[in-house]
């Protein structure tokens, strides 16, 4: 799989619609498929089929946008049984490419993994139960269109009963398990069971889920469009450089293919010939508690066992102190005393270590040097992990000093313990009550360190055993510390690429600095008791202070460059470059405004600072202003992230002149019984536009042909339409209906089109290109034309 992989990345950017993708690629994966049938075993049975399908839908990704596609492309190929088969297992993987990068890893390596998987399978000389469908897509980075044309029309379609999507968040590496179900347990248990390196995890699936990473996969066409369960495995190494130009076939080691096709390969024949994908229904119920032990091996077990477990740890710890709150022993009263105010104590540490940090994160994006840590790590932990520490650190001390002066440190040292276990099992209840898989990691803080305080009782009851108590105590702190640092690697790896490409409106230092203190806060919380039961606690204090006092200097210098062209590991500051002429028309029709010139985004906080420095013409003299009648600001936008990303920077620059401009007219103008306006429109131009609608102040979008025919706003109010093509299509008609209530002397509607240019001469200008080449190595600038159109009816 080496060579398709080689091969696919060498044909280059493959958009949709572009001849590289439409036409080389599906080339060469037809050809493939055609040789792995004629090596085929006459046990099987190999059918191809090359979908061309037109549809639309709407998704709630981004805030919210509708999809169009017409003719773009989908290679199926069904291996099933000689006699045939009534049910089917899937395998997703796509062969486009964004703008501008070779995907290597997004999506190539999956589709020859699969290719290879096809050849073993197909070659097998053991029979099939099941049809194993392998579909080669060709417009995901498209926002899962080709997913959607090939779940809603294919006549295979309906025999799916299971799915497996093979993705890329990131660069090589292992690909992990981050999304599994909806519900079907028996899908995780087969993956766990049958692949030889499973990798999985509950906790990155549920962080998934919630929405906060900006990212979506074809998992969520096949489920919501498909009601098909499925998994989803994306390698998330390096997400630094997932969609730039860095993505390319060296940087995935042999071993990560390898690795992945037997993965697949095992848990595909284990489906293919299992008898639960028939009866998939009747195991449908229930979730599953999966994770991986520090990446070697993966346990997993269904949720309702974990509620148990999870039950009895609450239990346990309830009753522990419940004991010692509750009893009417003559010093429990005291007792109760010293631990609410203890507790009072930690929230207050906590909340001042959170507020220090935000304090620093705050200054630092004011003074311009967010994103300090983005190349070298360990700033983040030396500036805000340290400061979250000494404060922690500095109110206890102060709480012993002046608050606890009498007590003595091994009763505060217990007390302090009855604290942290009270807050963990206040977690877990909490997790428990949100139905939260990853409550486990709650139940482990909670379970080990009450386990140890039982082993250790008898020890610490005698005087002088101090030595041995300590010992004790951080054996059976060792499993549930180790497995908090390994979830807080995986959390730092994944969130701090996801940081470089967050927009320019959210401070990603205050957001790594609230990630810092929530895992200080975590990983204190069984050590506050050594705070009291240490003899000293100023030469920790002083030397944390130290070590972020002087980070804190370095970085308010500028010492940490952000980004890095080390071709080992690069770090690229992530630009988009959309050379466009603008042409707004009024309500007649007449030009009201024309300008062209390169409108510049920068995809994280620091926007064009640093830049600058290198390209003195791009500076804040000409930062673009938002057009407000227009809908999302009147900008090209290729994808509705217009509420990400607010600064952005426009140099004047010469009209551009596709060969294949945009043709938009209105066709005809209606009012119909029911009181409102049904406008048709008709398009044609290059691969890839974007429609965006505003109705005017007095009236409505109630109706269109898009989607499911219910118009969906995007963020902010206006509609975004993602469309595209694939080779050739016909011109785009469709239609809008506006209800109007009252109408402005602008007329009921603005609509704008815009084109995108990602393929051929059509895509390249000059001026772009000498723009591009004086941006500095440590950046990558993703480069295109495009047009855009404005009208009012
Ligand atoms: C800022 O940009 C404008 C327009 O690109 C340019 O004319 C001007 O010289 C730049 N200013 C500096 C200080 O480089």
């Amino acid at each position: 799989s080496r060579d398709h992989l080689e091969h696919i990345t060498s044909i280059g950017p493959r958009t949709t619609g572009s001849p590289e993708n439409e036409i080389l690629t599906v080339h060469y994966l037809l050809e493939q498929i055609k040789l792995i049938e004629v090596q085929s075993s006459s046990l099987h049975k190999i059918s191809v089929d090359v979908q061309r399908p037109t549809g639309s839908f709407s998704i709630d990704f981004l805030g919210g946008f509708t999809s169009y596609y017409d003719n773009i492309t989908n290679v199926v190929v069904k291996l099933e049984p000689r006699d045939g088969a009534q049910h089917a297992v899937l395998a997703n993987c796509h062969f486009d490419s964004v703008a501008n990068s070779p995907g290597a890893s997004d999506d190539a390596v999956s589709c020859s993994v699969m290719l290879e998987v096809l050849h073993v399978l197909s070659t097998s000389s053991e029979a099939l139960h099941h049809a194993v469908i392998f579909l080669f897509n060709g417009a995901e980075e498209n926002v899962l269109q080709a997913s959607h044309g090939f779940i809603t029309q294919h006549s295979w379609a309906n025999s799916i009963r299971a799915f497996i999507n093979l993705e890329a968040a990131g660069v090589g590496g292992k690909e992990l398990v981050f999304q599994t179900g909806p519900e079907n347990p028996w899908l995780v248990q087969a993956y766990v069971s049958e692949a030889k390196h499973p990798f999985a995890s509950v906790v990155a699936q549920e962080v998934f889920q919630s929405g906060i990473i900006p990212s979506d996969t074809d998992f969520r066409i096949y489920r919501d469009f498909g009601n098909i369960p499925g998994i989803d495995l994306a390698f998330i190494e390096n997400g630094y450089i997932y969609h730039t130009k860095y993505d390319t076939a060296d940087r995935i080691l042999t071993d990560s293919i390898q690795r992945a096709g037997d993965n697949i390969l095992a848990v595909l024949k284990y489906l293919a010939t299992s008898d639960v994908l028939v009866s998939s229904s009747k195991y449908r119920h229930g979730n599953m508690v999966f994770f991986d032990v520090l990446g070697l091996f993966v346990i997993a077990y269904p949720s309702r066992v974990g509620s148990i477990i999870n039950c009895m740890v609450v239990m346990a710890a309830v009753l522990y102190l419940g004991k010692k709150l509750l009893q009417p022993k003559h010093n429990t009263a005291n007792y109760r005393k010293d631990f609410f105010c203890g507790f009072g104590i930690t929230l207050i540490g906590w909340f001042t270590s959170l507020v220090t940090v935000l304090i620093i994160a705050v200054f630092i994006s004011l003074i311009g040097q967010s994103l300090s840590w983005y190349n070298h790590f360990y700033v983040s932990v030396c500036l805000y992990g340290t400061a979250a520490a000494a404060k922690i650190i500095f109110i206890h001390t102060l709480a012993k000093r002046f608050y606890y002066v009498n007590a003595s440190d091994q009763y505060l040292g217990e007390v302090f313990f009855d604290i942290a276990l009270f807050v963990n099992c206040g977690s877990l209840i909490a997790l428990i009550y949100g139905g939260f898989c990853s409550a486990f990691i709650s139940a482990v803080w909670v379970a080990f360190p009450l386990l140890t305080k039982f082993c250790v009782h008898k020890d610490f009851k005698q005087h002088g055993a101090r030595g041995k108590f300590i010992a004790f105590y951080l054996l059976g702190m060792f499993i549930p510390y180790l497995y908090a640092l390994y979830l807080i690697w995986a959390v730092f790896e994944m969130f701090t690429p996801i940081l470089g490409r967050s927009g320019s409106e959210i401070p990603p230092d205050v957001v790594l600095a609230s990630i810092l203190a929530g895992c200080t806060m975590i990983l204190s919380s069984y050590f506050i008791n050594f705070i009291y039961l240490a003899k000293s606690t100023q030469k920790t204090m002083l030397t944390l202070t130290l070590v972020c006092t002087v980070t804190f200097l370095l970085v308010c210098s500028g010492t940490f460059f952000p980004y890095s062209s080390n071709p080992a590991s690069p770090k690229p500051k992530r630009v988009f470059l959309q050379h466009m002429t603008r042409t707004f028309h009024d309500l007649d029709g007449k030009v009201v405004k024309r300008d062209s010139g390169i409108w510049i985004n920068g995809f994280d906080y620091t926007g064009m600072s640093h830049v600058t420095p290198h390209v003195p013409e791009i500076n804040d003299t000409i930062r673009a202003h938002c057009e407000e009648k227009a809908p999302l600001c009147g900008f090209p936008w290729y994808l509705p992230v217009h509420f990400l990303i607010r600064k952005n920077w426009y140099l004047p620059a010469s009209e551009v002149s596709p060969r294949e401009p945009v043709h938009f007219r209105l066709i005809s103008k209606e009012q119909t019984p029911w009181d409102s306006v049904k406008l048709t429109f008709e398009a044609s131009g290059p691969s890839h536009m974007s429609l965006y609608v505003r109705p005017h102040k007095g009236s409505t979008l109630s109706q269109w042909s898009l989607g499911n025919g219910t118009p969906v706003t995007s963020k902010g109010g206006d509609y975004f339409v993602f469309y595209s093509h694939g080779l050739q299509a016909s011109a785009w008609q469709f239609w809008i209906e506006v209800q109007v209530l009252e109408e402005q002397p602008e007329g009921v509607v603005t609509v704008a089109i815009a084109a995108h240019y990602f393929s051929g001469e059509d895509k390249r200008s000059s001026q772009l290109d000498a723009l591009k080449e004086k941006f500095p190595d440590w950046t990558f600038p993703s480069a295109w034309v495009c047009t855009y159109d404005l009208y009012a009816f």
